[in-house]
């Protein structure tokens, strides 16, 4: 037996115990008559003690050769600590050894081990098992598998069933890159990893499975950010004989039962929103709620046609303001940081106007030149603005200036602290647009993808005023993430055949790529629909994060690289020959 106890476990009721434990050396303390060790596992920490007169010299002699990292077991007896720790769960004992086995020597780790470690991301990602040591990420890791499981249970209660679906697949066009896989026994041919199982869970649905789920790997060959991966893993469900209502009851269900399990926050409200509405009141398809700031229009300014002579307004198609309370203090410097803020490429906005509404009841504003306090004082009114608020204002075209002042809201709201971790607002954002349009290919996209259906009545709309279908599609948002998103599905061939013609897709394109789907609908295909979470999202919010990477084993960085294993990598000609690819680099 390697051990008795884990390090995370003696406790003061277990003085005068024999025991054996085993793990690694977090570090040592040599007095010469005396050395101290920390010994870590999974579950804690426990101190070991070797001194002069009850160790053999042996002991103590292996004792101060221990290095960091080595892998130990000890045998020996729990004692009383002389000064007691009052921060670790078992800083009341110590263990005193009397028989010591070097399980493993270490190399000297590249950074230290600890919860503050002096290790860089680079080096932290290269050695991600030294990391996974360290408790900040080992705590993580666990959360991640306490989230999944209750989902799991969760489900499973509910009367989904988790099938598994295949990796190795074809093209699904769901907006990102596909992954591709050579094959080797068909030459010239490809499968690509899935960037959803969409397909499959509907062709479940139609095979009657009625409720699926899956804990599932995904792969989008798309640019990264904090809360994207290249491979990343979904909670991914699909029902039958449900409609909209049906699926969104069921998922508050999922999402209260985490939220309650794993944060122990009872969830009251569970508010809906359209997604014109999120995009007038907060710019965002995924508005956090936690907070106010909610965007006030003012334009138009003046009757139709009339000018106000700020060619800024003037020139306009949109003057949105938001009101930050308590901020009419901040400084000339601290404004500055906010126009330099808006300024910078990434958000490429002209400028930023405010307006202060002092606390003496006066208003002052950077266009004072183009308007008088009267009208400062409507604008005030309008946007409920109260002594003491700064109002900060935009002007231009309409999506870019909420996309911009949205922006503006999350960084203020950031500064402020008002996007607390411990808060919790989901929300569901509905009746998404059925298509967008695309500039680079000039044509429409589906938003979702094409198998989401037309809202009920709209199909029609499709042929005159393709940009205004709304989808049967929504997202669950959470703390201003989107960690969830799904549509009723069309389930008719004619229907989905129609879908693909205004997508842009020829016949032959369609039969090629989706023709399995449009036969299945023709084998008696239930009335469908479904959602997928995003897991590692969803955990790193529930955990109080956003920045997903914290919460993946071994994840890619920013150039989609595993800097340990170091991949992607070339492979040799002879596995290239099998493959029947030749390569040529381009650049
Ligand atoms: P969608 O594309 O909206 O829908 O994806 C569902 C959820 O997956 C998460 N997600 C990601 N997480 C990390 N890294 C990524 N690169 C990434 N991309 C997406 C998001 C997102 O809300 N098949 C449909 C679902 C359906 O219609 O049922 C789908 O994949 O949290």
């Amino acid at each position: 037996m390697y051990r008795t106890h884990n390090n995370g476990q003696l406790r003061a009721a277990d003085i005068n115990k024999e025991v054996t434990l085993a793990g690694w050396v977090q570090k040592t303390r040599d007095k010469g008559f005396m050395v101290w060790v920390d010994l870590r596992d999974r579950y804690g920490i426990t101190q070991l003690i070797f001194d002069e007169v009850r160790t053999s010299k042996e002991v103590i002699e292996k004792a101060t050769k221990l290095g960091r990292e080595f892998v130990i077991q000890v045998k020996g007896t729990v004692i009383e600590r002389e000064s007691k720790n009052p921060n670790m769960p078992t800083g009341d004992v110590e263990i005193l050894v009397s028989e010591l086995n070097i399980l493993n020597e270490s190399l000297t780790p590249p950074f230290t081990i600890e919860d503050e470690t002096d290790g860089g991301e680079d080096l932290r990602m290269k050695y991600r098992y030294l990391d996974i040591r360290r408790k900040p990420v080992r705590e993580n890791l666990i959360f991640r598998s306490k989230v999944a499981m209750a989902v799991r249970n969760y489900l499973s209660k509910e009367g989904f069933i988790e099938v598994e679906t295949p990796y190795l697949i074809k093209s699904t066009p769901e907006g990102a890159r596909d992954f591709v896989v050579p094959s080797r026994m068909n030459e010239g041919q490809f499968y690509a990893l899935p960037q959803s199982p969409q397909t499959f869970k509907q062709l479940l649905m139609v095979g009657g499975m009625d409720k699926y789920f899956q804990i599932v790997k995904c792969f989008r060959d798309e640019d990264l950010r904090a809360d994207r991966q290249p491979e990343f893993t979904q909670i991914d469900c699909e029902m039958a004989f449900v409609e909209q209502e049906d699926i969104l009851k069921a998922f508050e269900g999922l999402t209260k039962h985490l939220l309650k399990e794993i944060n122990g926050v009872e969830i009251s409200k569970f508010p809906r929103m359209t997604y014109d509405e999120a995009m007038a009141k907060y710019g965002n398809d995924k508005p956090d709620i936690r907070f106010g700031m909610e965007f006030c229009p003012l334009s138009p300014l003046t009757p139709e046609g009339g000018t106000t002579g700020f060619p800024v307004f003037d020139n306009a198609e949109l003057v949105v303001a938001i009101n930050v309370e308590g901020c009419a203090e901040y400084s000339r410097k601290q404004i500055d940081a906010l126009v330099e803020w808006v300024k910078r490429p990434q958000i490429g906005a002209t400028g930023l106007i405010w307006v202060k509404y002092n606390e003496d009841g006066s208003l002052k504003s950077s266009i004072d030149k183009f308007f008088e306090e009267k009208t400062l004082k409507e604008w005030a009114e309008k946007c409920k603005a109260k002594p003491g608020d700064l109002m900060l204002i935009m002007a231009g075209d309409t999506h870019k200036t909420r996309t911009q002042l949205s922006a503006l809201r999350m960084h203020l709201a950031e500064e402020l602290g008002l996007r607390k971790n411990d808060e919790f607002a989901p929300l569901w954002v509905v009746d998404f647009p059925l298509l967008e349009w695309d500039e680079e290919t000039n044509r429409y996209h589906a938003m979702h993808h094409p198998f989401t259906s037309p809202k009920p009545g709209q199909l029609e709309l499709l042929a005159t005023n393709p940009g205004e279908v709304k989808a049967n599609a929504y997202d669950l948002v959470l703390n201003g993430n989107e960690i969830g998103g799904g549509s009723i599905r069309i389930h008719d061939k004619k229907t989905q055949a129609l879908m693909f013609d205004y997508l842009g897709f020829t016949p032959e394109e369609a039969k090629a790529q989706f023709g399995f789907l449009m036969e299945a609908f023709q084998y008696g295909a239930p009335p469908h629909g479904g959602i997928a979470f995003g897991l590692d999202r969803l955990v790193a919010i529930l955990g109080g994060q956003e920045t997903i990477r914290d919460f993946i084993a071994f994840p890619k960085n920013n150039s989609g690289r595993d800097v340990m294993i170091d991949a992607p990598a070339p492979i040799d000609a002879k596995q290239l020959e099998e493959l029947h690819l030749k390569v040529e680099i381009k650049s």
